[in-house]
């Protein structure tokens, strides 16, 4: 198969990418990535050189370029770009709506002029909100409740409208919170990791009570893997990796694993509409044969260990943009 994979150099994109020119000997990837903050071209320096591989930059929301890429009808297109971080989202908005929306939009049109026979969105279990007993299904109704995922939510329905009014072969798939190597250190897991292995604290919001369903990322690889070659056209397909836990608990974890105690936690003012819990039922997948395969607690610390060996690759990140938006983050909470 031929792949244009876009947001390929962000952290499951990138990770997408890897795992598939391991397993498929004879695929071949475009990854389509306009390197904004979160993409990083140091997350695939080792499949660069693969003659398998190509890398193009430039926006999803750019028609140009879409167009060019589209045009040599690939044989999926897999749509991994999004601005992602949830309390990016609260400061930022506007630039949600453009790229998790629109960009999205533009990739469709491109699909749907030149008959590419499957488009790949994926989303995220926040578009259905937050729920306090039981798991969400695929037929479960959207609730989003901040920027980030409303505009996933609103990427979905815009995908599925154009599966139902013009037949573009679209499949959503909607995983629970990832977590592994190449991680934005925004995110809950490698801020932790990384802020504790530079000796700081860790800001926990609120009471530390949220629950979220981890999923290591190469188990979400593999599920989209399935999704490509066994989903069915127009469906949608929750991917859970069924841990579910508390921030606290996840945090009690990494500072086990560190050797670091509770004093390290810094209980800091919540997140505006965060969130209480996410859970995701994800047997319709499994139907196709995927289930996961990671163990949290092997990947867990797996994950500790690869931002442990690979601290160039996250002092970088932290010493540049990283920081002016973490100083913003907190002058405006
Ligand atoms: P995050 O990694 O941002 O993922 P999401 O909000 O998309 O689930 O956050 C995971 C959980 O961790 C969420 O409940 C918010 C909480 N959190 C903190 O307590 N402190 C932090 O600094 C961050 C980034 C997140």
């Amino acid at each position: 198969m031929n792949l244009l994979v876009t947001g390929g150099a962000g952290f499951i994109g990138s990770n997408f990418i890897r795992y598939i020119l391991n397993k498929y000997p004879d695929y071949k990837i475009i990854n389509l990535d306009a390197l904004k903050y979160s993409g990083n071209l140091e997350n695939l320096k080792d499949v660069d050189k693969n003659p398998r591989y190509g890398f193009v930059k430039g926006d999803i929301c750019d028609k140009k370029v879409v167009d060019f890429l589209a045009k040599k009808r690939p044989d999926a297109i897999i749509n991994f770009s999004a601005m992602t971080h949830v309390d990016r989202s609260i400061l930022e908005p506007e630039e949600f709506t453009k790229t998790d929306i629109l960009g999205v939009q533009t990739l469709l049109e491109a699909a749907r002029k030149y008959k590419i026979d499957l488009f790949i969105q994926i989303s995220t279990d926040e578009c259905y909100g937050s729920i306090e007993k039981g798991s969400f299904t695929e037929e479960s109704t959207l609730s989003p409740t901040n920027p980030y995922s409303a505009s996933k939510a609103g990427a979905d329905l815009i995908a599925l409208a154009y599966y139902k009014t013009f037949n573009v072969p679209v499949i959503i798939t909607r995983s629970s919170n990832n977590f592994g190597p190449y991680q934005y250190p925004e995110k809950l897991i490698p801020l932790f990791i990384t802020n504790l292995l530079e000796d700081k604290k860790i800001p926990l919001y609120g009471d530390g009570k949220h629950k979220r369903d981890w999923i290591y990322v190469l188990d979400n690889c593999e599920a989209i893997d399935y999704a490509i070659h066994y989903g069915k056209i127009g469906e949608i397909y929750n991917i859970s990796g069924n841990t579910e836990k508390t921030n606290l608990e996840i945090t009690a974890f990494i500072l086990n694993y560190l050797k670091k105690d509770e004093t390290y936690i810094e209980f800091v003012k919540d997140r505006p509409g965060h969130d209480r819990r996410y859970s995701l039922n994800s047997s319709k997948i499994k139907k196709l044969g995927w289930s996961p395969k990671y163990k949290f607690d092997d990947a867990l610390e797996y994950t500790i260990e690869w931002y442990k060996n690979n601290q160039s690759w996250w002092k970088k990140i932290k010493s540049g943009e990283f920081l002016e938006y973490y100083k913003k983050q907190y002058s405006e909470i």
